[in-house]
C-alpha cells in the first residue's frame, strides 16, 4: 500500500504576524479556494491514494484540535501528535516507525503541509511514478524542481547518472546540499544540474527505517525503544525532548547515498515567506492589496491588513512589505522577509 503522512507541525515563522504560534500557516486560507494550506494538502492526497482514511498527519499537541477541525474525514488515529516539536526528522521517523506496525510493506509519503501545486493532474502522474520507482529500487526518492533563482531557503539536488528511463526519468543522487548560503546557490543554480528539493519524499518505509539505523543510529535507538514498550505514550512523552532536533534533510537526505530524484514539473511553489503572495495573486511588478490601500508613488509593495476597515496609506516606498494584524503591524523590506523568523525568536524570548 501506498501510506502518505502530512506534516503539519512548524510554526510558520516566516509568515508572521499572519501566522501566529497558535495559528501558522498551514491552517490559513491563503487563496479563494476556502480550503486551508493543510486542506488542499490533504483534498490532493486523498485523490492519489483512494480515500481521506488513508492519509495521516504527524503535528504537535497544540494543533491536534486545530487539525482534527480541518479534516473531518479523517479518522482520529491517523493523526500521530509529538509531545514537542524537534523538526522533521523526528516527526518522520515517529511517523515511520506508525506505518511500519500497520504495513511493514508500505511506500510511505511525507508531504509538506504548506506548500501550492497548481497542477494536481501532473502532481498525480510524478507521485505514482515516484511509489514505483521507491518500490522497484527500495531508494529513497526526492521530487526535484527546477530552480529559478538562487534560492538560500531550498534543499539542492545534483542529479547523476540515470537510474530508470521513461517519461520520467529517475536519477541518482551525487550530492545533496541542504540551504546553501547566496553565493554557493548562486554556484548551484548556475551549473545546471541542480534541481530544488520539493521537500516531499516517497519511500519504503523499511528503507527510510534503515537509513535512520545508519546515519542517525541514536535517534533511531531513543525512539524505536520507546515505540516498543508497554507504555508507549508515556516512553514517547519523555524520550522526545530528548531527542536530537534536526531536519530530515540534514539528518538522512545529506547522508545518504540511496537517494533518487525525479525531476518534475506541477506548478509547485513552497509558500515560504510575503513574497509568496506576489505569485499567488498573480501581480509581479504592480503592488499586491489585501484591504483598502491609497498608494502615491509606491510600487512593489505587499500590502495585507487582516481588519477589514484598515486603511494602508503609502507615499514614496518601494519594495516593502506591510502587514496589519488585530495585534502587530509589520514593516518589513522585501529582501529581507527570510529574517522575519529571527523578530518571532526575539519576541519569543522577550515576550
Ligand atoms: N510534525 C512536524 N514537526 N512538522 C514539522 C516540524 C516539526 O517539528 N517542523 C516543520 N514541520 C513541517 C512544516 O509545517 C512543513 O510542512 C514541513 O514540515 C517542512 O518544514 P519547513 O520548516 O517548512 O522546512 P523548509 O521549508 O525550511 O525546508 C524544507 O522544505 C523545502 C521546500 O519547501 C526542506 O526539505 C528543503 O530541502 C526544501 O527545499
Ligand atoms: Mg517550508
Amino acid at each position: 500500500p501506498f501510506l502518505p503522512v502530512i506534516l503539519a507541525g512548524g510554526s510558520g515563522e516566516r509568515f508572521w504576524p499572519l501566522s501566529r504560534k497558535h495559528r501558522p500557516k498551514q491552517f490559513l486560507t491563503l487563496d479563494e479556494t476556502g480550503r486551508s494550506l493543510l486542506q488542499a494538502t490533504s483534498d490532493r492526497l486523498s485523490v492519489l491514494s483512494g480515500s481521506a482514511e488513508q492519509v495521516m498527519v504527524v503535528t504537535g499537541g497544540e494543533y491536534r484540535t486545530q487539525v482534527l477541525e480541518q479534516l473531518p474525514e479523517m479518522p482520529v488515529e491517523n493523526l500521530i501528535v509529538e509531545p514537542v516539536a524537534r523538526d522533521t526528522a523526528p516527526a518522520v521517523l515517529y511517523a515511520a516507525l506508525r506505518v511500519a506496525q500497520e504495513a511493514p510493506d508500505a511506500v510511505m509519503g511525507v508531504f509538506p503541509a504548506d506548500h501550492r501545486i497548481t497542477d494536481p493532474g501532473a502532481f498525480g502522474q510524478v507521485v505514482r511514478r515516484a511509489i514505483s520507482v521507491a518500490h522497484t529500487t527500495g531508494q529513497l526518492v526526492t521530487l526535484g524542481i527546477t530552480p529559478t533563482f538562487a534560492a538560500t531557503g531550498y534543499g539542492y539536488i545534483q542529479r547523476g547518472e540515470l537510474l530508470l528511463d521513461g517519461e520520467l526519468p529517475a536519477y541518482r543522487v551525487d550530492r545533496f546540499t541542504e540551504k546553501p548560503d547566496a553565493q554557493t546557490a548562486r554556484t548551484l543554480v548556475a551549473d545546471g544540474r541542480y534541481t530544488w528539493n520539493s521537500g516531499m519524499f516517497i519511500w519504503r518505509v523499511e528503507a527510510i527505517l534503515a537509513a535512520f539505523r545508519q546515519h542517525q543510529p541514536e535517534m533511531y535507538a531513543q525512539l524505536s525503544e520507546a515505540f516498543r514498550q508497554g507504555r508507549r505514550a508515556q516512553g514517547i512523552r519523555t524520550t522526545f525532548p530528548e531527542l536530537r532536533k534536526i531536519s530530515i534533510d540534514y539528518a538522512i537526505l545529506e547522508k545518504s547515498d540511496q537517494v533518487v530524484v525525479i525531476p518534475a514539473e506541477f506548478g509547485w511553489d513552497d509558500l515560504g515567506d510575503w513574497n509568496a503572495l506576489e505569485r499567488l495573486l498573480k501581480t509581479e511588478g504592480q503592488n499586491v492589496t489585501v484591504g483598502r490601500h491609497v498608494g502615491l508613488d509606491t510600487g512593489g509593495a505587499i500590502l495585507y491588513t487582516t481588519r477589514g476597515d484598515d486603511l494602508i496609506a503609502t507615499i514614496g516606498l518601494e519594495d516593502v512589505v506591510i502587514v496589519r494584524t488585530d495585534e502587530v503591524t509589520l514593516v518589513v523590506r522585501k529582501d529581507r522577509t527570510q529574517d522575519i523568523k529571527k523578530v518571532v525568536q526575539q519576541l519569543k524570548a522577550h515576550p
